[in-house]
């Protein structure tokens, strides 16, 4: 019964991607439209995943889970993890110089553990979503390695044994206009990466360290150089167990050989990769066809990951589409896997179906 319900999905999709291209005139009938398709619940998009050792996670808010019921439901029933996307950043955790907040950072924890779902810690060191008196404080070599020495120890301490994974490090490679701007990196120079690997490391043995990274996705001359610097850290015995790259897709999207290539090589040094930050909104006005397009690069990057060996974890960056931050900065449209009313999306589909069909079916079976 379901694989009958694939094959019609798939072959509808791509008759209708292609069509597309050429008219935009109405399918004759509900059943043809990919956009009005639901599947049977034969198991979930997360439990497919699972399978094949995948994490299936979304990044949300305490707010959000508080007070939408609709968002709370989709987030307990479709994720097997769950990241913060604000709350545990070190604005929101140390507002002011030595006062500590985790009101709302515990919040999420409690849901977590409430819905038997995985927490991904994001994030300890980032030269964004600073407090004020951090990012405009003058700090010394001393000051800053004492900071960043409490900072992980009270953070990840508090947690520790809890969170199997933690964004130890996010976006060091800013974009270069940014550099002057990380306070970690003008008081502790690069260095500040490797020590807080080491720091983390200490502080929690049991979680999986992770090193995130934006714009390197593809084969380019950014992730050659994080490359070649991650190589050198572990090299020289910086603790990296993972690398996340984050896929906020609006600002460019990888060749699909390349996706594969750059993760396959990362993946080679022995680390775990997750896709931490997964997002694909759509520039200028929506249309069936750019809603299929997406789809399509969407199923680009699940075939990425179920092509790279330890590539363990995919979360998108937000739930409903209505919440994403690139929806709501009014930049980009409908980035994410499910609509305004709670309903899936075609990329939810698109994912379902190359999962299944990756353990269903080898390479060269031909479409029905
Ligand atoms: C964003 C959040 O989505 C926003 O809510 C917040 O105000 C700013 O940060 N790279 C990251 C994430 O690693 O932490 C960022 O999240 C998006 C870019």
């Amino acid at each position: 019964m379901l694989g009958e319900i694939l094959r019609r999905l798939i072959a509808t999709y791509l008759i209708l991607s292609a069509s597309s291209q050429l008219n935009s005139t109405k399918p004759e009938s509900p059943e043809e439209d990919p956009f009005s398709i639901t599947l049977k619940e034969e198991g979930k998009l997360k439990d497919l995943l699972l399978k094949k050792g995948i994490l299936f996670g979304g990044a949300v808010q305490s707010s959000y889970l508080k007070n939408d019921p609709l968002y709370r439901k989709i987030v307990s029933e479709e994720f097997s993890m769950i990241t913060p996307e604000y709350e545990w950043k070190m604005s929101q955790i140390v507002p002011e110089k030595g006062r500590y907040s985790f009101a709302t950072a515990d919040e999420i924890l409690a849901f977590a553990e409430e819905h038997n779902l995985k927490i991904r810690g994001h994030t300890l060191i980032w030269g964004g979503d600073l407090p004020k008196w951090f990012e405009e404080g003058k700090w010394s070599y001393e000051e800053a390695k004492n900071l960043m020495e409490e900072y992980i120890t009270t953070v990840m301490g508090r947690y520790r044994g809890k969170v199997p994974y933690w964004d130890v490090v996010n976006e060091a490679f800013d974009l270069p206009f940014r550099w002057d701007k990380n306070p970690w990196y003008k008081a502790l120079g690069e260095e500040y990466v490797p020590l807080a690997f080491h720091i983390a490391r200490k502080t929690d043995p049991q979680a999986k360290l992770f090193y995130n990274e934006f714009l390197a996705e593809g084969m380019n001359s950014r992730s050659d150089r994080l490359y070649e610097k991650i190589k050198k850290w572990l090299s020289e015995g910086v603790p990296i167990d993972g690398i996340g790259f984050e896929c906020h897709f609006q600002f460019g999207i990888p060749h699909r050989e390349e996706l594969f290539q750059n993760l396959r090589r990362f993946s080679d040094l022995g680390l775990t990769i997750h896709l931490t930050e997964v997002e694909l909104p759509i520039p200028f006005s929506v249309t069936r066809g750019r809603r299929i397009k997406q789809a399509i690069v969407y199923r680009r990057l699940i075939d990425a990951c179920l092509n790279t060996p330890r590539c363990e974890a995919i979360v998108t960056w937000g739930v409903l589409d209505r919440y994403s931050w690139t929806q709501k900065r009014g930049w980009f449209s409908e980035p994410l896997l499910w609509d305004e009313e709670g309903k899936r999306k075609l990329p939810y589909y698109v994912f379902y179906d190359a999962v299944f069909r990756s353990q269903t079916f080898s390479e060269n079976t031909p479409y029905p």
